[in-house]
């Protein structure tokens, strides 16, 4: 069985302008271990889709499809169901660690809280497996700083603290929602490496959602690119850098840097991500797409498997991209 299998998973807004479109459709698998990645622009509805998997939409948002956790359905499942496995089996990450830390609270008194109610140790049991956790993540003598206040960390090792009190209940699932996009270049490379230390060590599948395909390269297995809501291109990570068979994926491989080319030019997609009020009925990229025709306007293939283990939604053929 899957550990996580998602289907034709959509995400509506309602808002006085009309409605959002932010999720269109998206099917995954998951299996224990695994680690995928999923990457688009701004606005491609990567935050969203995870925000539904957790059961964490605004107010005004509504899923509907379908999202299996360990074969239990879990989407807009009743807080009975969704509770315990937001609790213990999924954890998520953020970008900026405040949406996760009480920056009122000492950092052993907000681990120790979770451990106490979630897992049942006394109070010194739980502050001495929170040190082991700022152990694990790597921050230095954990043991005086785990009595301090969030703000006394920096960024990279408040990102530590965050990612130690995500792990605490040893999630099957962690999902990285721009995990790093808020540091520094050098922290970020520290948190990346970090995690997927951590992710070896503890055995948990992860999701790492980010906007720079860059960052999935030495982490993940698979990838999937999402735009306007939909899934252009899933394949796995290797062969998707080696040859991308999607002209929106070859366009963020563009926007790469690379050592090998230091110097060259950037070239970042020309125009902008789509309207996704009311988005027009064919390729949400073909507005932006070199190789699109007049029959992109209103219509796109469904996913379609042209390699093992990959697919692509496009109506241009592999070939007719070479
Ligand atoms: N509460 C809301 N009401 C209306 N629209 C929303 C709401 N939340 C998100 N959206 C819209 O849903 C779309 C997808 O947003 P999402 O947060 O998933 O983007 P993202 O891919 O995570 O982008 P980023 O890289 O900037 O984090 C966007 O167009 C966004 O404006
Ligand atoms: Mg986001």
């Amino acid at each position: 069985m899957a550990l996580l299998e998602i289907r034709d998973l959509s995400v509506r807004f309602d808002t006085p302008d009309g409605t959002v479109n932010a999720v269109n459709g998206v099917s995954l698998t998951l299996d224990r271990g695994e680690t995928l990645g999923i990457v688009g622009e701004s606005g491609s509805g990567k935050s969203q889709l995870a925000f539904a998997v957790m059961g964490l939409l605004a107010k005004n948002g509504r899923a509907a499809g379908s999202v299996r956790f360990e074969g239990k359905e879990i989407l807009n499942a009743p807080a009975s169901v969704i509770n315990p496995i937001r609790a213990n089996k999924i954890a998520m990450v953020f970008q900026d660690p405040m949406t996760s830390l009480n920056p009122y609270m000492r950092v052993c008194d907000q681990m120790a809280e979770v451990l106490v109610h979630h897992r049942g140790m006394s109070k010194a049991e739980a502050v001495a497996e929170s040190v082991r956790m700022l152990d694990a993540v790597k921050i230095p003598d954990a043991r005086a700083r785990v009595t301090l206040y969030p703000h006394e960390f920096s960024g990279g090792m408040r990102q530590r603290v965050m990612i130690a009190m995500s792990l605490l209940c040893r999630p099957e699932l962690l999902i990285a929602d721009e995990p790093t996009t808020a540091l520094d270049v050098t922290v970020q490379a520290q948190i990346m490496t970090l995690l997927g230390e951590l992710r070896r060590d503890f055995g948990m599948a992860t999701i790492l959602i980010t906007h720079d395909l860059g960052v999935v390269a030495g982490f993940c297995e698979s990838v999937l690119v999402l735009y306007g809501g939909q899934v252009m291109e899933k394949s796995p990570t290797d062969p998707l850098f080696a040859t991308p068979s999607h002209p929106y994926t070859r366009g963020l491989l563009a926007a790469i840097p690379r050592v090998d080319q230091e110097g060259e030019a950037l070239s970042a997609i020309p125009g902008s991500p789509p309207n996704m009020t009311n988005p027009p009925p064919g390729c949400p990229f073909a507005p932006r797409c070199g190789y699109a025709g007049e029959d992109c306007l209103d219509h796109l293939d469904p996913l379609t498997e042209f390699a093992p283990g990959r697919f692509r939604a496009c109506n241009r053929s592999v070939e007719e991209l070479a």
